[in-house]
């Protein structure tokens, strides 16, 4: 299995070196676990290896994802959008149902093969489409076959309640997922905790323990060991983006310019999958 580097800090070495190519990870936490941040990292790690990279959102839109990624110091981002190297599909508020076995398979037809990284955040809404646990199992298990043939999947699911997995709806994507980590959070009064540990790795040797994490503008989720603490300084000083934007543009106009392409292709109707790569892709 050929390893690629997750992008979270601290989490490669617990994965004997990284995530597996062309697998499938789930991440599952509460409300404010750090889902839609370890996708973005994902994602932009990725592209800083020169990967490409699809996020697709079934909950915040566009600009919404874009401006959180740029408020935690990853404006880089919106160049890897000037440039059609990421690229958004805006699933929310959809026929989910319709959307996997219609569409994705048109987008995957095109895409296969380019070893890109794909982010779906959160996969919750899905689970919530399906009328029954047999329809989840296979619409779940027909998502993860087809985008596993574009690359390297990670999708997040919520978690609610408990913080112990054991709610129903991460029961079939436990099951089906190469790779799963919890994001444990909890929050006491104004005490927060959060730990991250991995559930299982198909495939791999990895670490069991549960080990606590931050989330830190800059870096995105570090964990942050007792014995090896990270020094947040080098780090920051080694991820500082350096390229250079678009002089004389802000980022907050540039945040605006990539959610209005995102809207285009929204309402563009079937067909929409292709309009987004347009005049890009060439397979
Ligand atoms: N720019 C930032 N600087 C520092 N910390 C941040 C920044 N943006 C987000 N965070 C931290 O990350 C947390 C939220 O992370 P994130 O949005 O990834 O959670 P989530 O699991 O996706 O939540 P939800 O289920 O509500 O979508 C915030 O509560 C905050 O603690
Ligand atoms: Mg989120």
């Amino acid at each position: 299995m050929r390893k690629i580097k997750s992008g979270i800090y601290g989490l490669n070495p617990l994965l004997d070196g990284g995530v597996n190519e062309n697998s499938t990870t789930v991440v599952i936490g509460r409300s404010g676990a750090g889902k839609t941040t370890i996708a973005t990292q994902f994602i932009r790690r990725g592209l800083q290896d020169g990967q490409e990279g699809v996020f697709v959102s079934l909950d915040e839109n566009k600009e919404q994802i874009i401006r959180e990624a740029v408020e935690m110091g990853w404006s880089d981002i919106l160049d890897y959008l000037d440039d059609e190297l990421l690229v958004f599909i805006d699933a929310s508020g959809r026929e989910f149902s319709n959307f996997i076995r219609k569409e994705l398979p048109a987008f995957v037809a095109d895409w296969k093969g380019s070893n890109a990284r794909i982010a779906i955040d959160p996969l919750t809404p899905v689970l919530w489409s399906t009328k029954d646990l047999y329809e989840q199992r296979d619409l779940i298990g027909f998502m993860f076959k087809e985008t596993r043939k574009v690359g390297t999947v990670l999708c997040t699911l919520e978690e609610h309640g408990a913080t112990d997995l054991t709610g129903p709806e991460t029961v079939i994507p436990m099951y089906l997922a190469d790779c799963v980590i919890h994001l444990r959070f909890d929050h006491v009064a104004a005490k927060h905790t959060r730990e991250l540990q991995i559930i299982k790795c198909r495939n791999s040797r990895h670490d069991q323990e549960p080990h606590p994490y931050e989330i830190l503008k800059g870096l995105g989720i570090v964990l942050q060991d007792g014995q090896r603490r990270v020094d947040v300084s080098d780090l920051l000083r080694r991820s500082r983006n350096e390229r250079q934007g678009v002089p004389g543009v802000p980022d907050r106009q540039r945040v605006a310019a990539a959610a209005r392409v995102d809207q285009r292709f929204v309402r563009t109707g079937p067909g929409r999958l292709e309009a987004v790569h347009h005049g890009k892709r060439h397979r």
